[in-house]
């Protein structure tokens, strides 16, 4: 099977890694890619969002499967336009990605089919976020009603603070506050039946501490060992196969990731969002885990042939991986910094570098090129094992005024 990975970032690294331990897949294509993905997929220079140019590159390189990384890409319609022209695709078409490009969309389909999530006001005026606010009292959870990126989000003590962040927003959802830890859970879906990949934590502020602002993600680990049992199973059963279903029945079939990122709270689960798309950076840790093939895996969800039934298999033990984040990340990352030591990172044994930010400069080698640089995932026989690899290897990268967290799956690691 001759694939083709949509994006450029460590998710898509990670998705092209794990298509590679497929005896199945006889080549794996990146558009664009990233310097990472060029030495072990072919790269092609591409606008990933461009429907008619994607379509072009997967005729051109007869391609069986396109697997799309970035949310952009889908709402871009270009999973409708390779369907469209016959080409097998993993990632849902426009308006079944609305399910994480509108809030107010992802709440009507919960409602509809009673899916555990937070109250939620959706407001058009001022006085209706006034009145939403003090309904629910603080914390105050303020989103907007767009494609974000988690940025749209503001969680405050602050009313004023809360009240400006929703004078800057179009359509305001104003939520009630979820307390407990957050997972994340990736559905492959085919239409109609799903199977759940390993749970996940992600972790969102910048800093030690959950301090400092909210990011795309500075490190992620699986497994949870402190998850209660059985999470999965009640997640599929009351969160994923309703989703679905609902879609389906809106006929907006789902084929793709559905990402449920959760908080269990003391109430129960509750969905804080979803996601059209593998979670960067749990995708990282959760493919390494994968022992099952990928792309028989995802080829199987696109052409609606998923089975039910179906076991994953996964390897033991745990991954790690921890972001090397650009100077000033997340506010306005600094670029083109060179960097060095990832042959003695990748040398660590049971750890390896993906790359998420990261452009080959002519005369200076490897420069970074976005604020999430790299990922340094290790793995172990455990969490501490996985960490220990992880940040064994963080210590070898050289990056001007780079910083990661050096906190990630340390409270887990003790369990
Ligand atoms: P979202 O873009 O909806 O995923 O929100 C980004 C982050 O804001 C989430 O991962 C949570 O950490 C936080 N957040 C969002 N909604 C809530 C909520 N209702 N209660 C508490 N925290 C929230
Ligand atoms: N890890 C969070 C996200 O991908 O949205």
């Amino acid at each position: 099977m001759r694939v083709l990975v949509l994006g450029s970032g460590g998710r898509e690294h990670a998705l092209a890694r794990a298509l590679r331990r497929d005896p199945s897949v006889t080549a794996v294509h990146c558009g664009p890619g990233n310097p990472g993905t060029a030495l072990i997929a072919e790269n092609h220079q591409l606008d990933p969002a461009d429907p008619k140019a994607v379509v072009e590159l997967a005729q051109r390189l007869a391609i069986e499967l396109v697997v799309i990384g970035p949310e952009v890409v889908l709402m871009a319609g270009v999973g409708d336009a390779l369907r469209r022209a016959g080409i097998a695709c993993f990632g849902p078409d426009r308006r079944a990605a609305k399910i994480e490009g509108s809030k107010a969309f992802a709440k009507e389909i919960m409602a509809a089919a009673s899916i555990p999530t937070a109250a939620a006001y959706v407001c058009e005026s001022r006085d209706e976020v006034v009145a939403a606010l003090d309904a629910f009292g603080p914390p105050y959870v303020v989103k907007d009603d767009g494609l974000a990126a988690g940025k749209g989000v503001v969680v405050t003590g602050d009313r004023a603070a809360a009240l400006d962040h929703a004078d800057g927003c179009e359509r305001v959802v104003v939520e009630e506050y979820l307390d407990g830890p957050e997972v994340s859970l990736f559905a492959l879906c085919d239409g109609v039946q799903a199977v759940p990949l390993l749970p996940a934590q992600d972790f969102k502020r910048a800093h030690d501490g959950d301090a400092g602002p909210n990011t795309g993600g500075m490190g992620a680990y699986t497994p949870l060992p402190w998850a209660p049992p059985g999470l999965v199973e009640e997640v599929m059963a009351t969160v994923v196969r309703p989703a679905l279903d609902e879609l389906r029945h809106r006929e907006m079939p789902y084929v793709g990731v559905l990402y449920a990122g959760l908080a269990l709270t003391s109430q129960g689960v509750r969905v804080v969002e979803f996601n059209a798309r593998f979670g960067d950076p749990e995708t990282q840790v959760v493919l390494d885990r994968l022992a099952t093939p990928l792309g028989t895996l995802l080829q199987a969800c696109a052409l609606g042939a998923l089975d039910p039934e179906l076991e994953l298999a996964w390897y033991p033990g745990a991954a790690v991986t921890v972001v090397v984040a650009a100077e000033n990340y997340p506010a306005a990352p600094v670029k083109g910094d060179p960097i060095t030591g990832l042959d003695a990172a990748d040398a660590v044994p049971d750890a390896y570098v993906l790359h998420a930010g990261t452009k080959d400069d002519f005369d200076r080698g490897l420069v970074s090129n976005g604020g999430r640089v790299l990922n340094v995932v290790g793995t172990g026989a455990d969490l501490a094992a996985a960490r220990g690899n992880a940040y064994a290897a963080v210590e070898h990268i050289a990056l001007r005024g780079s910083h990661h967290r050096r906190d990630i799956a340390e409270q887990a690691a003790k369990h």
